[in-house]
């Protein structure tokens, strides 16, 4: 079993406009995928869960788009708090909370507050998020602390990302059948295993990651080393 899941939950969009529907409601069918696979992981025992829920890039949609998606996080959030806290599941964001909007703030900091003592899983939301733009902030912080070159290591720059402290992502999932990371994860995905399903995001149930689960345990992860070294 993976120790840490990371989605990229693609394809809201065309699953609304194959419907005939606007974009919003196959953002609000997403909710109710992401609601599923949450549960399912906690289920599973996965012990950190990531979801891509908005890029930097995605700024520069349209603002009753950008509005939309944010009052369903808050709408969500809310209505999630208990079950979260039910669930001993710990929450976090990847992304800097303080560029967005005021009632997401506020409720993203009120939901990270009361779950900080969780501890069955952690859900990370990759919020106002940029994988560039991570490991740029991570060398800032490092220069602002003064840090001499030779004390410039992998462990020191990883421990200045958004998920310091977290496991690298086993497994990234993305869906609708789109073959790149759009910024995601850039430094954490040196070596996860990826899985390309096709399902759009609204479609993608619990019994769609059980296959993908299924699928990712036959993987033999080789980390550079011989096939006879990973035997041994
Ligand atoms: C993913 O679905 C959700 C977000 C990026 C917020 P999209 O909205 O990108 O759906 P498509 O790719 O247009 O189908
Ligand atoms: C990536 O999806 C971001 C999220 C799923 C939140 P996009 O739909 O924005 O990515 P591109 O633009 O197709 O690469
Ligand atoms: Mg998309």
């Amino acid at each position: 079993m993976p120790r840490h899941v990371a989605v990229i939950m693609d394809g809201n969009g065309r699953w609304a406009t194959m419907r005939g529907l606007p974009r919003s409601e196959g953002h609000r069918a997403g909710v109710e995928s992401a609601r599923g696979i949450v549960t399912r992981c906690r289920e599973l025992g996965i012990e950190h869960l990531t979801l891509y829920t908005f890029s930097k890039e995605n700024w520069g949609r349209p603002a009753d788009e950008i509005k939309f998606l944010f009052d369903l996080l808050v709408r969500f959030l809310t209505k999630e708090l208990d079950t979260l806290l039910a669930q001993s599941i710990r929450f976090k964001v990847l992304g800097e909370l303080d560029e967005l909007p005021l009632a997401a703030r506020t409720v993203l900091s009120r939901v990270i507050a009361k779950t900080a003592h969780c501890e069955a899983m952690t859900l990370n939301l990759a919020l106002n998020y940029s994988g560039r733009e991570e490991i740029l902030r991570a060398c800032r912080r490092l220069a602002a602390k003064g840090l001499a070159s030779e004390a410039v290591t992998e462990e020191a720059l990883a421990a200045e990302l958004y998920t310091a402290g977290q496991p690298d992502p086993d497994l990234i999932i993305r869906t609708s059948g789109e073959m790149r990371l759009s910024g995601y994860l850039l430094w954490q995905s040196a070596y996860s295993e990826f899985a390309f399903p096709e399902t759009l995001w609204p479609d993608f149930t619990p019994a769609c990651l059980d296959a993908i689960l299924a699928d990712y345990c036959n993987r033999t992860r080789r980390f550079g080393l011989t096939g006879e070294q990973i035997q041994a």
